[in-house]
């Protein structure tokens, strides 16, 4: 976040943090969700917490607050002298239900991921020195609170990569996604056929050219990442047993693979 941050602030652009699956994370020792100017966590069914679907906005810039307030709801204003729709916008507010699961769901949140973190911690030293896998990096002063736990997979020294070291694991019960996600979506048809309003391209038809350029070629580093990383789900209610043959297992497979 700090290179991003003194990008932004040298040009003036506003930073929005994408936290969708970073509850309770921190960079640098401090919290994500407080570097930009607005910053987005999902309450999705598998996210740290959930509202079934949903999401969170946070600023702290009151402005910005009463705009996205309007915004999730018609621009209807609520509450003012006046109300009217103030400009076109969305209904995609949360229900009363929703939103009492989610205030009730923000402690268990912070235990959740104090649970993940000790758990994960245990694993990255029992995996530590196998050749052919890396663990997550974590760097001092930061959290990485583990919404899923990422192996990253060689395989220059493992046979078939992330692959083979997630057919392996499926034999002894372990899920794992090797690539996380088939492409990315950049590389949909949304982006490269800009299917989007009718015929009309837009927004890409705005831009400028560059800036929509999804040429494969331009991101190598995007694809080697999907082929290297294997993507283990994770869990707080994970008990020293299950981690010592999650352990266990990777070692062995890796082993069998190299
Ligand atoms: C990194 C990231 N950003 C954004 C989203 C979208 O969140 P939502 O499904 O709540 O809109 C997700 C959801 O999976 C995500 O993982």
């Amino acid at each position: 976040m700090g290179p991003i941050m003194e990008l932004a602030r040298k040009h003036n652009i506003p930073v929005i943090e994408d936290c969708a699956q970073a509850f309770m994370a921190k960079a640098n020792g401090q919290f994500v969700g407080t570097f930009g100017t607005i910053s987005c966590f999902s309450t999705q069914q598998g996210k740290h917490m959930t509202t079934g679907e949903g999401g969170l906005v946070v600023t702290n810039d009151d402005a910005l607050a009463r705009r996205c307030f309007l915004l999730i709801n018609k621009a209807w204003g609520y509450g003012d002298a006046k109300p009217d729709h103030y400009f076109a916008a969305l209904n995609y507010r949360m229900c009363e239900l929703q939103s009492a699961v989610a205030l009730a769901q923000l402690e268990k949140t912070r235990i959740r991921c104090r649970r993940r973190v000790k758990a994960a911690n245990k694993l990255t030293k029992m995996l530590a020195g196998i050749g052919g896998i890396k663990t997550p990096p974590v760097a001092a002063g930061d959290v990485h609170t583990y919404w899923k736990y990422c192996l990253t997979v060689d395989g220059s020294l493992l046979k078939d990569g992330a692959v083979g070291l997630a057919g392996k694991l499926k034999e002894r019960g372990i899920a794992s996604a090797p690539r996380y996600i088939q492409k990315p979506s950049f590389m949909c048809e949304v982006f490269q056929k800009r299917r989007t309003f009718g015929n009309s391209g837009y927004p890409f038809n705005l831009a400028r050219p560059e800036a929509v350029d999804y040429d494969k070629a331009k991101f190598p580093m995007t694809w080697k990442a999907l082929e290297d990383v294997l993507v283990l789900p994770w869990n707080e209610l994970y008990t020293d047993e299950h981690i010592q043959y999650i352990s266990d297992s990777i070692r062995e497979c890796v082993e069998a693979l190299r």
